[in-house]
Parts: structure tokens; C-alpha cells; sequence
């Protein structure tokens, strides 16, 4: 039985499809349109997973829409009641996305696969959320979390799943959010909401939490695990464009201009020219304040999901808990969840957003709706697409590109591993891409962490980036204990997909400079030979002729791009930076191969 999940018209669009409840291929369409968080319909990422499957739209038995479109009409509907006529032009503009694809998910999907109306099926947003979590977890019986932004009405839902049933016991209903408050906080700071909330995350360490008071202004916590927004502060609920309003701005101040470098006392960052020392430090004290405020927000975060996570636990008594929403991406949070509520064992799929939504559309039709058995695990990421050798052959020849092939892994990795031990910074496509939003090692650009400049050539030279995002560490997973605060590390999957940010131990901070954060952490991916066996034997590759099995790795594209697909995605973006080698499945292209104006 083939089950197709899809999700789209909101954040990011994906599809993903089960074989008898076992996943088969799961993509976001970003990678196939190369538009960020392309939300339109997967048409790309649905024709990847059939092709994938070897199977003809014909033979899907079931496709599920992982919302209720007219649920969520129905929110918009009563929230712009509620608040007209300070909403009238969100209803108008709202009004025209709806009527043109929003309500109309069933015709389009019949119309696009060209399935019966009664193989068409709708999840809810939240059931979608704790699907794609507990039903391909390891977990036989777990608490649910979910946290996000907003689905249909929910923003926040708890409970707890066995064998193949999950019973969702509470929720939080809009507006009052998490996943909203801390995108207004995004906003104020300068960045794109649903895209910038990482940048947030790392500037938080910039800072220290000196404005709780304020924030605690914006939100009330209850006895009962629960919060409320004062909505006072917001206008998310009556604005497109706007999540706080006047009282916001008159509490925090003047929001951060998008361009402003960003640089503090701590940042290290080089003076941007053209400015006087004068400008410089009161550049820096400003940026601090805005650290400070990051910094504030992702503690209250923190304390509202650690107040969620332990209500879960009273209520359930369980020792497992799996979290889902885009909220279960904070990889700050769900660490001090595993620290400090009385879960011994947490679980995240690494695509914990809305892109995920997909998987657990289909994971629940397939497990509760139709009642089978669980029969799937998620302990990797590979489900994308991957390039065959032929098609890297034609596009090499056809560019006219130079290059060399290895015929066996040991001589391609001995290559690679020569070319990082000396500097260099490498492009590396291997197999099927990632799953979510993390570049797990098929999809990477790898460097030396031991080097304390590869912080600022990868940022400046190679990614175009914000200087003060960490990069993260690859390790491999017997040794993560002995370099970074994680023992155990198979129990850990949420580490798997870069979720958790842990201590790097004293001693070695100063081993691998480049993925220590400026607070001495870092947002580890434990890789395991099992699952990956030639990025494994890359970076024993690198222990061998270092002593450190530890690799710099940040996702394979350039700033604003989605990650790459194909073999000309990868080399366009290598040609436009400085990296120094790009290695495409067996074939390897050195920057000196290739001519200057290409
Ligand atoms: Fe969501």
C-alpha cells in the first residue's frame, strides 16, 4: 500500500510517501524550485517521491493533506470578526491567497494526481506534528509535545502515544503562541520570520538575558504548564506584515535595521570599514543591546518549554518524550528538556517543522486511521534525492569542466582528507539529501574545526553569512563523549540531526576552535557508520592525520539559497564562492581546474 503525504500553502512544502508504513523518499520542494521555504504546491518533491518509488501516480492508495483548510478559513474568519476593522486589510488580502489555492486542497490534489476524491484524505495540523515524531520514533510509548507557530487553531498540544494510537489530551489555541512570540522577536531583531529564527538562537549567546522583565510582560505562565500572550503587544492577529505593534516597540525600542553588522566585544569581528572607533563601539553597544534582548527572549522560551515539558510529565508519568513543531528545531531548549525535566530520553525527526508534516500525515493515516501496525523507524535523514554517476558524468562533460574521478572510497577520501588537513574548504555531495532543514554530511560543506580562522573564511569567503552564527560540529558518535557534555550517544537521537546544543568540554575547546560557540557550546551531529558510512570513514579519515574526529560542517549552499540538489546547483554554487574543492558522488573538481570566468 502506497500512502503520499503532502503539505503545503503555509511554511515549507514537502511530500513525503510510506510503502506499507515504511518510508520510501520524503523532500522539501525548496530544493527541486531553489525558492527558500517554497510553500506552493510539491509538485516536485511528489513527482521526486513516485519516481523514487517506481510508481505512477495511479498506484497511490491514499494522498493525505496533513491540515483541515477549512478549519484553519475558519480561524481566519472569526480572528478578523473579532478584531474589525483594524483587520479589514487582512481579510482582503488573506481573502485572495485563500479563494485561489488554499480552500481548494482537495481539487487541487485530484486534479494534480488525478486520484478519485475518496483516496483523498485530511489530517489536522497538530495530529500531523505528533505523528511525525512518536510514530517513527523508537519509542513503543512516549509523552508528545507539540510547539509551533500556529495549524488550524492550535499552537500547542501534549500527549501521549502507544503502539500505533496517540491520544492528543490539551492544547493552547491562537493567538496565544510560542512559535509567534518568538517570531515577533525575530522580526524586531531584524530577521525573516520562519527563516531567522536560528540567527536569533546564535545571537542569544551574544548576550545575557537581561531583559526577562520586559519579555515576561508579553506573557503570562499558568500553574498548569499553560501561557497566554498579552495581546497588548502583538499585531500578528490583525496584520500580515506586523507581529508587534507600538506598545511593543515602546517597551523594547527601536527594532534592529536588517543590515547593521553585527558585531559585539565578544563577537571578534572585524571593524566594518569606513567607520570611526567612535562609531565602532557605539555599533557594538547597540548590537549588545540587541544580543541581550535575543538572549532574553530564548530564556523565556526555554522556561515556557520546560514548564510545558514537566506539566507533560506530571500528567503522563512517562520517562519519553517526543517533541514536533517548528519550536522542536530550538535545539537550546530541548537540551536544558532533557537536563532538567525528569525525560530521560527525547525524540525529534529532524524535519520538525511544518515540512515534516508530510511524514506524519501519511505516518497517521497509515497507523491510526487505517490501524497497521508501526513498521517504521527514523534513526537517519537520507530520504531526498540522489545523483546518479551518469548524470554527474554528462554535466561535467557537458560544462566542460575538468576533473577526476575515483574509482574506490579509501582514494577519494584520502584526497579529501588531504585537501581539509591543509586548509582547504571542500563541497561535499554524497548519496541522498537531508530530510529538514540540517545538512547532515551528503549535503555539507566540510573544513578543519581545529583552525580558528575557518570560522570567518567559511562565513566571509565561502557562505556569505552573518559572522556570529556557530557552525557546527560533525564527530563521530563513539568519541562525541569524549569531546563534548553527551555520554551515550545512541540514545540521543535528537544529536543525530544537529538538535542539541551541548558544552564542548573545557580541555578542548581550544582542539576545535572554529564549531566552539562563543559560550563554549556547540550544535553537535553524532554521525553513526550504520547510517552513513562513508562521511563515518571521512572523518576517521581526518582522525587519523589529526587525532581529531571531528569535521566543521554547514549546509551546502550560499546565503538565501535553499540547500543544493543537483549537480549544477552544487557547482554554481562552488564557482560563486571560494571554496576550494567540490566533491560530486566519486568525481572531485580542485578550484584551479577551473577557469576564472566560469
Ligand atoms: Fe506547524
Amino acid at each position: 500500500m502506497y500512502i503520499l503525504g503532502v503539505s503545503c500553502f503555509y511554511h515549507d512544502a514537502a511530500a513525503a510517501l510510506l510503502r506499507d508504513g515504511v518510508l520510501v523518499a520524503a523532500a522539501e520542494e525548496e530544493r527541486f524550485s531553489r525558492l527558500k521555504h517554497d510553500y506552493g504546491f510539491p509538485r516536485h518533491a511528489i513527482r521526486f517521491c513516485l519516481k523514487q518509488a517506481g510508481i505512477e501516480p495511479s498506484a497511490v492508495d491514499y494522498v493525505v493533506f496533513f491540515e483541515k483548510p477549512f478549519r484553519k478559513f475558519d480561524r481566519l474568519l472569526m480572528t478578523v470578526l473579532q478584531t474589525y476593522p483594524q483587520s479589514s486589510k487582512v481579510f482582503r488580502e488573506s481573502m485572495i491567497t485563500w479563494m485561489v489555492d488554499k480552500l481548494w486542497v482537495e481539487t487541487t490534489l485530484q486534479a494534480e494526481l488525478g486520484l478519485p476524491k475518496n483516496r483523498i484524505l485530511f489530517s489536522e495540523h497538530h495530529l500531523s506534528h505528533a505523528a511525525s515524531a512518536f510514530l517513527c520514533s523508537p519509542f513503543e510509548e512516549a509523552a508528545i509535545l507539540t510547539v509551533d507557530g500556529v495549524g488550524e487553531w492550535v499552537t500547542a498540544t501534549y500527549g501521549i502515544g502507544r503502539g500505533n494510537e496517540m491520544r492528543l489530551q490539551k492544547q493552547i489555541e491562537f493567538p496565544h503562541s510560542l512559535g509567534l512570540l518568538y517570531s515577533a522577536f525575530t522580526a524586531f531583531l531584524g530577521f525573516e520570520v520562519n527563516e531567522g529564527e536560528y540567527k536569533v538562537m546564535g545571537m542569544a549567546a551574544y548576550g545575557q538575558p537581561k531583559y526577562l522583565d520586559r519579555v515576561w510582560k508579553l506573557v503570562h505562565r499558568n500553574q498548569d504548564g499553560s501561557f497566554a500572550l498579552n495581546m497588548d503587544f502583538f499585531s500578528f492577529h490583525r496584520s500580515t506584515k506586523n507581529t508587534y505593534n507600538q506598545r511593543f516597540l515602546e517597551l523594547f525600542g527601536v527594532p534592529r535595521p536588517p543590515k547593521l553588522p553585527f558585531f559585539t566585544k565578544a563577537s571578534d569581528f572585524p571593524t566594518p570599514c569606513g567607520l570611526t572607533d567612535d562609531d565602532d563601539s557605539q555599533l557594538s553597544q547597540r548590537n549588545q543591546y540587541y544580543a541581550d534582548v535575543a538572549a532574553s527572549i530564548q530564556r523565556v522560551t526555554e522556561e515556557l518549554l520546560l514548564d510545558m515539558a514537566n506539566q507533560v510529565h506530571r500528567e503522563t508519568g512517562l520517562s519519553r518524550l517526543c517533541i514536533a513543531g517548528g519550536v522542536a528545531l530550538n535545539s537550546l531548549a530541548n537540551r536544558r528538556i532533557l537536563l532538567e525535566t525528569p525525560f530521560e530520553e527525547l525524540y525529534v525527526q529532524p524535519a520538525a517543522g511544518d515540512g515534516g508534516g508530510a511524514l506524519g500525515a501519511a505516518l497517521w493515516a497509515h497507523n491510526m486511521l487505517l490501524g497497521e501496525p508501526r513498521t517504521f523507524q527514523m534513526n537517519h535523514a537520507y530520504w531526498g534525492r540522489s545523483n546518479s554517476e551518469a548524470e554527474i558524468a554528462e554535466f561535467l562533460q557537458r560544462n566542460n569542466i575538468s576533473h577526476r574521478k575515483f574509482n574506490n572510497a579509501d582514494q577519494l577520501v584520502d584526497t579529501v582528507v588531504r585537501d581539509l588537513v591543509e586548509g582547504k574548504v571542500v563541497g561535499w555531495s554524497q548519496g541522498r539529501f537531508e530530510w529538514g532543514p540540517r545538512a547532515l554530511g551528503n549535503r555539507s560543506i566540510l573544513a578543519d574545526p581545529r583552525d580558528p580562522k575557518m570560522k570567518d573564511i567559511v562565513n566571509t569567503k565561502i557562505k556569505f553569512r552573518e559572522p556570529y552564527r556557530p557552525f557546527a560540529p560533525s564527530v563521530l558518535a563513539p568519541c562525541a563523549g569524549k569531546y563534548f557534555e553527551l555520554t551515550d550517544a545512541t540514545r540521543h537521537h535528537p544529536a543525530r540531526y544537529m538538535l542539541y546544543v551541548v558544552p564542548v568540554k573545557h580541555d578542548f575547546q581550544g582542539t576545535i576552535p572554529a564549531v566552539t560557540h562563543v559560550d563554549g557550546t556547540a550544535r553537535l551531529q553524532t554521525v553513526f557508520q550504520e547510517q552513513n558510512p562513508l562521511y563515518y570513514q571521512l572523518i576517521e579519515g581526518f582522525a587519523q592525520q589529526t587525532g581529531v574526529p571531528i569535521l566543521l560542517n554547514t549546509s551546502f549552499n550560499l546565503k538565501g539559497e535553499p540547500i543544493v540538489n543537483t549537480p549544477a546547483d552544487a557547482f554554481s554554487s562552488f564557482v560563486r564562492s571560494e571554496m576550494d574543492t567540490l566533491v560530486l558522488e566519486n568525481f572531485v573538481v580542485e578550484r584551479n581546474m577551473v577557469p576564472t570566468n566560469a
